[in-house]
């Protein structure tokens, strides 16, 4: 880690052997508390927890960034931060705002509203599992990781519309996030707090969101427990596993023990003349391929029945007008998956799917109390 020494402050260094620092740089305009006369925090100790990543069984190994080790002190500071209204211009808002534990950490909103009263033109996404997710964060893939995402709701003007160093003087003053941040990350002095330690923190909290112990787990994970009919009928047709009943070809985007593939396609929920039509381009603004416009993340659908409405622009409101979508087969485009086509599902069968999906629900997850905010 790079040292950097407080403003004019004297050092004790060896047998008492005094050294003045009178060290010219770090004391611009930008240091976030010049008057800072009790910035040390080398007299709280330093001895970091590590925190053990509780991934179920069947399911993947999380990849852990080298330069951000998860620590229970870090997780602990992560959570703070992510419900902490402070990280807003008029501390009115957190992450926690868009992302709440009961929507399966989305919001109930077509569009999300930030701190302006400004709308966005993207629905919240859910955070289920979103350690697992290394093909690009958002809709479109366009943040490649946590701690690379973590730093951009707070400047963004339709979110938490703040200044990081704003943010970075609230938490400075603050009697204990200093503290914290000494325990997280060992800095030595107040004014070493910074945003891409917050972001490292918010992300090592992030990571510890995993959701595998729904009644979908308990059925066809674990193979515990006995589905009911419905349950198993849209298992089947969810994974095209039953030759006697339609392919309603789910699993193909929606599949793995994560129920996502993480990867991106047009399901064919727009009708458009040529590909640049789409009012939303999604991937293809971030890949600039003609062929990527109109695509957008399959997402987990673990969880799916708490994060109405659905789909990048909350179009849809409930999981009936979803399937609806798929069965009719959507609107044929350049770059439509193949996987998309009209299905002809009875209404039993529809039924099936949505029995299926309500299996997904883990409230265990959701309730889960080291998920919930802690300043309550
Ligand atoms: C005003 C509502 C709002 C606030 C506040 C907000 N988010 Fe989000 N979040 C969203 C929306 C909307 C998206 C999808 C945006 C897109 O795809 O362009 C999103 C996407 C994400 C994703 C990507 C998830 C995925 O599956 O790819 C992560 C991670 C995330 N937010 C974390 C955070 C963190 C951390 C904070 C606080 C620092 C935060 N959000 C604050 C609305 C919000
Ligand atoms: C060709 C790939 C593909 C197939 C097949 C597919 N999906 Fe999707 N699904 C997606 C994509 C991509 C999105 C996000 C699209 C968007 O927001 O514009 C999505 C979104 C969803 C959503 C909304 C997720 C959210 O968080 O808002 C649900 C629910 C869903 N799919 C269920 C299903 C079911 C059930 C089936 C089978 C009947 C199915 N999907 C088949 C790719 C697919």
């Amino acid at each position: 880690m790079k040292m950097r020494f407080p403003c004019s402050r004297i050092q004790v260094v060896g047998f008492g052997l005094l050294i003045l620092l009178g060290l010219v740089g770090g004391c611009g305009k930008d240091d976030p508390m010049p008057d800072c006369t009790d910035c040390d925090l080398t007299g709280i100790p330093y001895a970091p927890t590590a925190y053990v990543v509780n991934v179920p069984a069947d399911f993947p190994q999380m990849e852990i960034p080298a330069d951000n080790p998860m620590t229970v002190e870090g997780v602990e500071l992560g959570r703070r931060l992510f419900y902490d209204k402070r990280l807003s211009a008029d501390s009115t808002m957190a992450c926690a705002s868009c992302h709440l534990p009961e929507f399966g950490f989305t919001d109930d909103m077509a569009f999300s509203k930030g701190v302006d009263g400004l709308f966005g033109k993207r629905s919240s996404m859910s955070l289920t599992n979103i350690g697992f997710n290394y093909y690009g964060l958002f809709w479109d893939g366009r943040s490649a990781t946590l701690e690379e995402q973590a730093l951009l709701p707070v400047e963004d003007p339709i979110e938490l519309h703040e200044e990081w160093p704003n943010v970075i003087q609230k938490l400075v003053r603050d009697d204990q996030y200093p503290v914290w941040f000494r325990q997280a990350f060992g800095i030595s002095d107040k004014r070493e707090i910074t945003k891409e330690l917050a972001a490292k923190a918010i992300a090592q909290f992030e990571r510890t969101l995993i959701s595998g112990n729904s009644r979908y787990d308990a059925l066809f994970i674990r193979v515990e427990d006995f589905p009911t009919e419905d349950e198993q009928l849209g298992y089947d047709l969810f994974f095209d596993f039953e030759p006697a009943v339609p392919d309603a070809e789910c699993g193909h985007c929606h599949g793995s023990v994560l129920l996502t593939t993480n990867n991106y396609f047009n399901n064919a929920i727009d009708s458009v003349g040529n590909l640049n039509e789409f009012k939303d381009l999604g991937r293809g603004a971030v890949t600039g391929n003609y062929l990527d416009n109109g695509r957008f993340r399959a997402p987990t659908l673990r969880n799916i029945a708490l994060t109405a409405p659905y789909m990048h622009d909350g179009r849809f409101a409930t999981l009936e007008e979803v399937i609806d979508h798929y069965d009719s087969g959507g609107h044929v485009a350049e770059n439509y998956d193949a996987n998309m086509h009209p299905l002809k599902l009875t209404e039993k069968q529809k039924q099936a799917l949505i029995a299926l999906l309500h299996t997904m629900t883990d409230t265990s997850f959701v309730q889960n109390p080291a998920f919930q905010d802690p300043w309550k």
